[in-house]
């Protein structure tokens, strides 16, 4: 109720009424906090978001774009010119299971074979990358792999390419997407 009552903090308070437990709500806020000094430190605090169809925040009229994640007790943005997906995802008790079930074939062996971390791995990766789009889950997780080669390639199963780059400066030349890990 302290929060400013103009556009900006108002969708923030819209986006934290839809959690129930204070716990998420805090979290939530957080991440509003943090986008709010990247637009601010970046000059863009005038500008007006709006969301998709599916929910992903965008900032209307402007090259300039961000993304949200936000899991234990951390809430991180990834931001600049251009359209870029973030996931944090805090952990334990992993349920393999949902490999099995929703992850590409080999992504799924991978799992089995090196367990929670690669699972982690995997699962971040994937929806940071289902993030850029912004479509949601309406984007299956088994339709495209991360490959095993640490994690250097992104490959579309329908054969079309996507490509990759870790957090070195390893880059392809036909490159769309890159990836970092922190
Ligand atoms: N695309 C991109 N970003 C979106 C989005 C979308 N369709 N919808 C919301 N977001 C942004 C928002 O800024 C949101 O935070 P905010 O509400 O505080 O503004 C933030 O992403 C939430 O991201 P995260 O903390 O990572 O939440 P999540 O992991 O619960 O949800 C989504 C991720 C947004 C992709 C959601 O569509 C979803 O359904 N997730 C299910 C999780 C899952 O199965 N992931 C597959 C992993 S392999
Ligand atoms: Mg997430």
């Amino acid at each position: 109720s302290k929060l400013p009552d103009y556009g900006y903090w108002n969708l923030r308070k819209e986006r934290m009424s839809k959690y129930r437990f204070q716990e998420d709500k805090i979290r939530n806020l957080g991440a509003g906090l943090l986008l709010w000094h990247v637009l601010q430190k970046n000059r863009m605090d005038y500008c007006t978001i709006v969301s998709n169809a599916y929910g992903k925040p965008f900032i209307r009229n402007s090259e300039f774009q961000f993304n949200l994640s936000h899991s234990g007790d951390y809430a991180v943005c990834s931001y600049g010119n251009g359209e870029s997906g973030i996931d944090i995802e805090s952990y334990n008790n992993v349920d393999f299971e949902i490999a099995e079930r929703f992850f590409d074939k080999r992504e799924a062996q991978l799992v089995k074979e090196y367990g929670e971390k690669m699972f982690v791995r995997l699962w971040t990766l994937k929806e940071s990358f289902i993030k850029v789009e912004g479509k949601g889950l309406n984007y299956p997780l088994n339709s495209f792999r991360i490959c095993p080669s640490i994690m250097r390639k992104l490959e579309h199963i329908n054969g079309t390419y996507l490509f990759s780059v870790a957090n070195d400066s390893y880059v392809e030349s036909d490159e769309r997407f890159h990836f970092t890990e922190f």
